[in-house]
């Protein structure tokens, strides 16, 4: 989604300190890009459709200046086209925007009768004349935002700059996220922390309805019209390569190749003081018989993966939600059923949303996040983060992953507490959990160029699988698709054959993934259904094949480990076939079209 940069200090180059902002905030996805700075004691505006490269062809570096703010667009309303990229400017004010205005229709029928005419089709350009309207009634920015604040329904995370006060930039948000940056006497607002990096690891976050006031050598924040005293300072403890690519052609390349490590951190605290470690560290889960996972895209997946490690391994029944769905649909809560919400960023609209809806239900709720400090995670009544670290292509690979082995984690606590799991069995997970990032290594060491170079001219690929199987199954659909763009859709295995076998032609590709051994022989039924009308199959398996499995065109084979944590094996080979696939076909593999990586719009 949109994301925002802004700039003022002692440094003279505030232009590249804006590009080299938007620049890091490009992995969340835009279709334009845009800055404001001053120039002869005037604001000016250059924007530019497509690439930050084209934006910044538009630029005299040499320009010195000591305030600026650049926004990269994620269109919503309106195509994304020149008059639609930010920033916007009416009146007095400048302004960048990341969220949707639910009722600018209503604010800019009103407005026109101010006389206010529309040259866009954005919200973005309504939210910047009313704030022109008010102050001009006003004179103050800092009671028009709190005012606009009452007025405005939907989220937003704006910067804006006044021509009155051109040596000041304001900020405020509300859902949409934004933080704050001070080093020395140089200040910055931003979208997420990449955009600072190269710059200040120090940051604060702010909460909805805050305004930010910042000059040259002041930064004052109010919440309420109120100066706020302190806010709480974090800094950020990877370092700048975090966010870049470390020698890997792409960020997904680099975050898959990170997932032993990302276990390691995500897992292995927990297992360090034995049993009672992993007791003490987890949430106390006893009061509950009940769970609703609450989550969008792959963290659904992952809720997904779930359900089967906690209905198997603790008897307690989960319901796995969509969270666009879940926030509007008939919700049936009881004080023993815990909500828990799973988000990368911590900031995806339809789950933040979800988690109000609970909260304001009274249901207790659990957050499983990425990110320090956002939104859901800040919100919800308790949070176990994931250990993934700074997260940048678009497409998830190593937060997917940790998510993953944090439910593993939930599932073993339980099932100790509840006694679904024997002390036996206990060990050998804990020592299987152990060999993890040694068995993911072995994993990342294998080519799967050629078996992407069979399947990258399809136009469509199906996943299979049953069970848990199934899960991995769509996440791997999803992975191919997003990043290939080759339509690819996951089955349960046995559900094909009521419909989507009519699909199934000379040398489609299945990927049939194949790893609960329970029910492995019925997968291979449907394998050999779809064998029959000449698909191209790809097994995806942990058994170790003979000859009976002649129906099958290749093989992969990972490690066989204890079920609660196989799917983090089972989906490596997925990702990196969807990554290789992607690469044959010249796609733009870390910013799919169309996508973003923090979604926080409805
Ligand atoms: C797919 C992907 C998305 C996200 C989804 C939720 O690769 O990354 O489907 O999983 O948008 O995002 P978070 O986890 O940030 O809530």
């Amino acid at each position: 989604m949109c994301g925002i940069i802004g700039y003022v200090g002692k440094s003279d180059r505030a232009l590249n300190i804006v590009i080299d902002g938007l620049k890091a905030l490009e992995y969340r996805g835009y279709d334009s890009a845009g800055i404001a700075f001053i120039k002869n004691n005037k604001t000016q505006i250059i924007k530019e459709k497509g690439k930050i490269k084209n934006l910044e062809n538009k630029i005299n570096f040499n320009l010195k200046t000591n305030l600026g703010i650049g926004h990269t667009r994620w269109a919503t309303h309106g195509e994304p086209n020149l008059k639609n990229s930010h920033p916007h400017k009416v009146g007095k004010i400048t302004l960048v925007h990341n969220g949707i205005i639910e009722n600018y229709e209503e604010l800019k029928e009103i407005l026109k009768n101010y006389n206010y005419k529309f040259i866009s089709d954005t919200d973005t350009e309504v939210a910047c004349a009313l704030i022109d309207k008010l102050y001009q009634e006003k004179n103050d920015l800092v009671k028009v935002l709190s005012k606009v604040s009452n007025l405005i329904k939907g989220s937003y995370a704006f910067g804006i700059i006044c021509d009155d006060e051109l040596d000041t930039i304001y900020a405020t948000r509300k859902d949409s996220p934004l933080i704050v940056a001070i080093d020395d006497q140089d200040y910055y607002i931003a979208s997420d922390i990449p955009a600072i990096l190269k710059y200040t690891n120090k940051y604060m976050l702010l909460d909805d309805y805050d305004i930010v006031k910042m000059s040259h050598n002041n930064i004052t924040i109010y919440n309420n019209k109120l100066e706020i005293e302190k806010k709480k300072n974090y800094t950020f403890s990877g370092n700048i390569e975090a966010a870049e690519k470390n020698g890997y052609e792409h960020f997904m390349l680099k975050e898959i190749n990170e997932q032993s490590t990302v276990i390691k951190e995500t897992m292995f605290p927990y297992l360090d003081d034995g049993i009672n470690g992993l007791i003490d560290k987890m949430p106390d889960f006893s009061k509950y018989n009940e769970f609703d996972i609450v989550s969008c895209g792959s963290a659904y997946h992952t809720g997904l993966v779930a359900k089967t490690l906690i209905e198997n391994y603790t008897n307690i029944p989960v319901n796995v939600e969509i969270a666009s769905e879940y926030r509007y649909k008939k919700l049936f809560f009881n004080k023993k059923k815990l909500i828990i919400l799973v988000s990368q960023s911590g900031e995806t609209a339809d789950t933040l949303a979800s988690l109000r809806i609970a909260k304001e239900h009274n249901m207790d709720t659990l957050a499983i996040v990425n990110v320090v400090g956002s939104s859901i995670a800040r919100e919800a009544n308790e949070v176990l983060y994931i250990k993934a670290g700074c997260e940048i292509a678009v497409a998830t690979t190593k937060a997917y992953l940790a998510q993953i082995a944090m439910f593993a984690l939930i599932a073993l606590k339980i099932g100790i507490s509840r006694q679904t799991i024997d002390e036996n069995e206990l060990n050998e997970i804990t020592q299987d959990i152990r060999r993890l990032p040694l068995l993911i290594d072995e994993i990342l060491k294998n080519d799967y160029k050629n078996l992407a170079k069979k399947i990258f001219k399809q136009n469509d690929i199906f996943f299979i699988g049953r069970g848990i199987d199934y899960a991995v199954a769509m996440e791997g659909s999803l992975k191919l698709k997003e990043i290939s763009y080759i339509h690819s859709e996951a089955y349960a295995a046995g559900e094909l054959k009521h419909g989507t076998i009519s699909l199934i032609k000379d040398k489609t590709p299945v990927i049939a993934i194949v790893t609960d051994m329970n029910i492995a022989p019925k997968t291979i039924s449907n394998i050999r259904e779809v064998k029959a009308r000449g698909a191209n199959v790809i097994l995806l398996t942990t058994i170790k094949l003979d000859d009976n499995y002649d129906f099958i065109n290749y093989k992969i084979v990972v490690p066989s480990i204890h079920p609660i944590i196989q799917s983090i094996l089972t989906v490596i080979p997925l990702q990196l076939l969807a990554y290789e696939v992607a690469k044959l076909r010249n796609c733009d593999i870390d910013k799919p079209r169309n996508l973003a990586k923090s979604v926080t719009v409805e």
